[in-house]
């Protein structure tokens, strides 16, 4: 592996709940140190059902109170097509979870549009995320939020699909046939020019994808997960002790 991209940490926690607090915890303390370093803390945030624990204990007043929301950015690293209060939306379920429960400023929250062209919809995306980092080559978000599927994809990045194959985009729609559906999703290399990644694993029914993603040969048109490897950044596995079972 080269010397630019880190070896990835794997942690394992008893069950869901001492992830999810391990995870409020370095939410915590990555804002504490990216305010103090940078003014802001940007994040991406994840998906799907896992995340939505650790954003209801950011919620709660023993979390709430020690991040300064007004200094906070919150994105997202994929969307669904649909709209902001349909339940499968991400940003809806993180709203409920979390933003709309924190002192964080509207202007801060940048959500990904689900409704219309998708791929209207990730370019404007993709200049909403170069208007906040200026002229940078990647966006060099503090902290990437990432769940893994059964099948081994993240983010939106789903086994054998375009979206995989790309290295200029930081942000794109890609189409999922399984769900016959098109997604927004940020790109691997966009994904992979944060400061901090941080996979959250949970459950046994992940137990034998996660053994292939990081035990595994490397096939990552197969397994997309494989693809996240922060250039200069670290990249982190918080799993529980079902998930880790296989490793
Ligand atoms: C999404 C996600 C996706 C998710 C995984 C894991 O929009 O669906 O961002 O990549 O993180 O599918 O989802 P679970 O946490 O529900 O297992």
């Amino acid at each position: 592996m080269p010397a630019t991209e880190s070896t990835p940490s794997v942690q394992v926690f008893d069950d869901a709940e001492q992830v999810a607090r391990e995870a409020a915890g370095l939410f915590v303390r990555l804002s504490i140190e990216a305010i103090s370093a940078r003014g802001s803390f940007s994040v991406a945030l994840s998906g799907g059902t896992t995340p939505r624990r650790v954003y209801e204990l950011l919620a709660s007043d023993d979390y709430r109170t020690q991040v300064t929301w007004a200094n906070v950015h919150v994105f997202f690293g994929d969307e669904r097509t649909v709209a902001p209060d349909h339940p499968d939306s991400n940003y809806r379920m993180a709203n409920e979870a979390l933003l709309s429960l924190v002192p964080i400023p509207a202007k801060n929250v940048h959500r990904i549009d689900g409704v219309g062209d998708a791929a209207a919809n990730a370019s404007q995306y993709e200049s909403e995320l170069r208007e906040f980092f200026g002229d940078a080559a990647w966006p060099r978000l503090d902290l990437v939020m990432l769940g893994m599927g059964d099948d081994g994809h993240t983010a939106s990045l789903f086994p054998g699909t375009t979206a995989l194959a790309e290295e200029r985009a930081w942000v794109v729609a890609n189409w999922v046939e399984k769900f016959q559906t098109w997604r927004i999703t940020l790109t691997a290399p966009a994904i992979n020019a944060a400061r901090r990644v941080l996979f959250l694993i949970t459950g046994a029914g992940k137990a034998e994808r996660l053994r292939e993603v990081l035990r595994g040969e490397r096939d990552p048109s197969r397994l997309p997960s494989q693809l996240i490897r922060p250039r200069d950044g670290t990249l982190e596995w918080f799993v529980d002790r079902a998930a880790a079972e296989k490793l």
